[in-house]
């Protein structure tokens, strides 16, 4: 089992990563003081594959089960209330925990519910998805959408344990398994070349569902974020740097309302058209860019527009949206590219005119013409 630390003083915790180790998960609970009730928050397609198993190894605990519907539109501030009802109901105190276990929409919306019930109780992740293991389990940022902007609602509120087991991705369906690995190869593009080459060589294992060779770059996703963290956890500055590919990719599941492209597919396409701003920009040189797209593509993320889909409605109403961005500081927006693999620089002259020709980089490319 790995062991990665976030270290934040005295909200300092342990993100446990390894396969089979969800047994651990009362030593876990009991290392970071979660008291009982307890609230496990999961959702419908989670919770009947492992909430029992869950449930069963907190027999220690009264334990309420919260099962919300799955999907991104869960996210949003009427479910807070409900959960919160369910807290009241359950009895859950001060002295209680919640415990989120799902991907991504649970961790934010279970994190979100923890943070204001009672203005702040203790949670623990165990991230279900490789966007959720490698990324949101991790740093405290939870919340929901709002209509006009996505994540624009939330607080910092950081987990007290985080519990990553591989093998609860044996369940993943393959599209949503593939999504997680732009989260992955994000964290390549910004901070280390050789997460970056270790993807580019082994993306087919990986895709195959060869969890073995998936463990590492989770590990060592979990270090970098966690580093991050640790430098910048309220975002002042450095913390931007893993929005890379967001600013587009948040526009695009916006502007296609949250159902064309699951997140990292959106983050995905959003890194592609970094990519080639960074290339307009002369930051970063157009074979690094090539890299990027074919790693991408053997991670089976898109990195075009879809055929037949309506890209330039998309495209004005994503640059009109963009102005939500949380990076965008006095109407100025803000981007995060790359001039190398492995190092990302934060640029804020950046015109729309500039955003909107990058865009152009996932427009379908005609299919080579046979020589006759
Ligand atoms: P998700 O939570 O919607 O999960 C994807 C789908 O997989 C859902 O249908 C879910 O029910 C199902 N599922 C989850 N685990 C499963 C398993 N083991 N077996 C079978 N099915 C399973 O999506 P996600 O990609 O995990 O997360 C995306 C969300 O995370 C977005 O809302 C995004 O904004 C957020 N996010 C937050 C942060 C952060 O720092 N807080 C970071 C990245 C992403
Ligand atoms: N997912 C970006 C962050 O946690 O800051």
């Amino acid at each position: 089992m790995h062991t990665v630390t976030v270290d934040l003083g005295e909200r300092s915790y342990a993100i446990s990563i390894g396969s089979g180790i969800l047994d651990r998960l009362p030593g876990v609970l009991s290392q970071a003081h979660m008291g009982g009730p307890l609230a496990l928050v999961t959702d419908s397609n989670v919770g009947p594959l492992y909430a029992g198993r869950v449930r069963a190894l907190l027999s220690e605990y009264e334990v309420h089960i919260c099962t919300l519907p799955a999907g991104e539109d869960q996210k949003r501030l009427s479910q807070i209330e409900w959960l919160c009802g369910r807290f009241l109901e359950g009895g859950l105190d001060r002295g209680s925990g919640v415990v989120a276990l799902g991907g991504g929409v649970v961790g934010d919306v279970a994190g979100f519910a923890a943070a204001t019930f009672m203005r702040g109780i203790r949670f623990a992740q165990i991230p279900t998805t490789v966007v959720a293991q490698v990324d949101s389990s991790v740093g405290g940022k939870t919340g929901v959408n709002h209509p006009l902007g996505k994540n624009t609602i939330g607080a910092f509120h950081q987990p007290s344990a985080v519990l990553v087991d591989m093998t609860l991705l044996e369940t993943l369906p393959p599209r949503e398994l593939c999504s997680g690995l732009a989260e992955i190869v994000k964290h390549g593009m910004i901070a280390d070349p050789a997460l970056f080459d270790y993807m580019e060589k082994n993306a087919e294992p990986i895709v195959r569902g060869d969890l073995a060779a998936l463990e590492w770059p989770v590990v060592r996703s979990c270090e970098i974020k966690a580093d991050v963290v640790a430098q910048d956890e309220r975002e002042q500055n450095l913390r931007a740097i893993l929005n890379y590919g967001h600013t587009f990719g948040h526009a695009i599941e916006s502007a296609t309302r949250y159902t064309r492209f699951l997140h990292g597919e959106a983050v995905a396409l959003g890194m592609i058209c970094a990519g080639q701003l960074a290339v307009d920009a002369r930051l970063l040189d157009p074979e690094s860019a090539r890299r990027q797209r074919d790693c991408l593509r053997a991670c089976r993320l898109p990195v075009a527009w879809p055929e037949g889909f309506e890209s330039p409605a998309a495209v004005d109403e994503a640059v009109a949206l963009m102005k939500h961005d949380k990076k965008a500081r006095a109407g100025a927006l803000r981007f995060v590219l790359p001039d190398r693999i492995g190092h990302v620089v934060q640029r804020a002259d950046i015109s729309r005119e500039q955003v909107r020709k990058a865009f152009e980089a996932l427009r379908q490319m005609p299919a080579p013409t046979r020589a006759t």
